[in-house]
């Protein structure tokens, strides 16, 4: 019996892994690099082999989550409850797809994850799982009584790593608890777990506080094709990126600096329960306002309307766990076909966590500025309005004078 585990190198997985094999697992490690911050990958491989793993996978995926996941998230100006930005969301299934690659190629028939039994993220896991390999048998040992009622906390973990002689983590744990990826770093849990209390200052890592972010800003060019970015020029200094993965680095960088993309957010998960979150998101964010300004210079409005109607359904199946559904894959292909003439460039300003933008121009615009101008008349006969608003006001009329006879009555 093989299982591959989705291994952190933290405590829960470390445990997991140790308590897998006790239950006759041959176990293997599997770890995804995807650009999350101060991660010590070999580290985290010599101790999955210390606890016994009889293989270690860690495999950088960051070229397809910033181009197969991130990026239909940014032409869709994806948003869960109009803030959240879902980098964890996205992460799950492209981390999953990796984990079932290895369990076909590895002939392992189970997979095993330390998600809670409370969350978001073990639906994902496991959607995905299902999804993609069938036959799959999956331990979530968060859910399995025999494991939670031995582990009801740190403390019974901490003991169970001590007698196994599994390392315990040299930084103390932070009082929250994190998810960390090249997108985002969401925080939740432990002292954040009253929503009341704010966000300490020492809980961000991707972005400096705009009280202390530079007094002058960065101003960048952002060129789109098909609605995604394809070159990002930075003003000031000449920088320019063009690869998928560097651009969206460089605005994270940006982002950073600026402090662009912090939010604190009570949200609903696919459970049922509502949870607070804090969210970084620098690059994201930087990517979204110019995104959805260009969308909005060359997509027709009727388009942009079903396009925004279908972006709230794909954000809702992506938060719940359904990319690999016939619905998401629906959606997907749409918002992609909606994307073909969004095109042109963005110029923005990024400066104290906002990013403003400056102008933008495309080959491909719907915008006709003799048409819209104040000083000259176009291709435009301003006594049609007259009829157009006449026939607007029929029912409103009606309405009114209904009214009026009920309010007489
Ligand atoms: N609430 C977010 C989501 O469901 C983030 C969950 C991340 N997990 C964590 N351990 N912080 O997408
Ligand atoms: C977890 O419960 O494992 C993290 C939070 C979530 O999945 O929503």
């Amino acid at each position: 019996k093989t299982v591959v585990l989705a291994y952190s190198g933290g405590l829960d997985t470390s445990c997991i892994l140790v308590w897998l094999k006790e239950q006759g697992y041959d176990v293997i490690a599997f770890m995804a690099n995807l650009g999350q911050v101060d991660e010590d990958f070999d580290a985290a491989r010599e101790k999955a082999i210390k606890l016994g793993a009889k293989k270690v996978f860690i495999v950088d995926i960051r070229k397809e989550f910033v181009e197969e996941f991130i990026y239909p998230g940014i032409q869709a100006n994806a948003l869960y409850e109009d803030r959240y930005q879902l980098g964890t969301s996205f992460a799950r299934p492209v981390i999953a797809r990796e984990q079932v690659r290895i369990a076909k190629q590895e002939g392992a028939e189970y997979l095993s994850h330390g998600a809670t039994g409370k969350g978001n993220d073990q639906i994902r896991f496991e959607l995905t799982a299902y999804a993609l390999y069938p036959k799959v048998k999956i331990i979530a040992p968060w859910r399995i009584p025999a494991f939670f009622q031995r582990f009801k906390g740190r403390p019974d973990l901490f003991e169970y790593a001590k007698a196994n002689n599994i390392p315990l983590p040299v930084t103390p744990k932070s009082p929250w608890s994190m998810d960390a990826n090249l997108m985002h770093i969401s925080f939740e849990g432990g002292v954040l777990e009253n929503p009341k209390h704010e966000g300490p200052d020492d809980l961000y890592q991707m972005t400096t506080d705009p009280r202390k972010s530079p007094n002058e800003p960065d101003v960048l060019e952002i060129e789109f094709k098909n609605g995604v970015p394809i070159r990002v020029t930075n003003v000031k200094d000449g920088t320019e990126k063009k690869v998928p993965l560097d651009l969206y680095l460089y605005c994270n960088d940006i982002g950073g600096k600026h402090g662009v993309g912090r939010i604190d957010i009570v949200e609903n998960r696919y459970i049922g329960m509502k949870s607070r979150g804090i969210y970084e998101t620098p690059g994201g964010t930087i990517l979204h306002q110019a995104h959805l300004d260009i969308e909005t210079f060359t997509m027709d409005k009727e388009v942009r309307r079903l396009k925004q109607g279908l972006a709230l359904r794909f954000s809702e199946q992506v938060y719940n766990g359904f990319w690999y559904s016939p619905e998401c894959v629906f959606t997907r292909e749409c918002i992609a076909k909606s994307q073909e003439g969004v095109e042109g460039t963005v110029k923005v300003s990024v400066f104290k966590g906002h990013v403003y933008i400056l102008g933008r121009e495309s080959p491909l615009s719907l915008y006709n500025e003799e048409l819209v101008s104040m000083d000259v008349q176009g291709d435009y006969d301003p006594t049609d309005v007259a009829g157009f608003i006449a026939v607007n006001a029929l029912r409103l009329r009606e309405y009114g004078r209904l009214r009026s006879k009920m309010a007489a009555d």
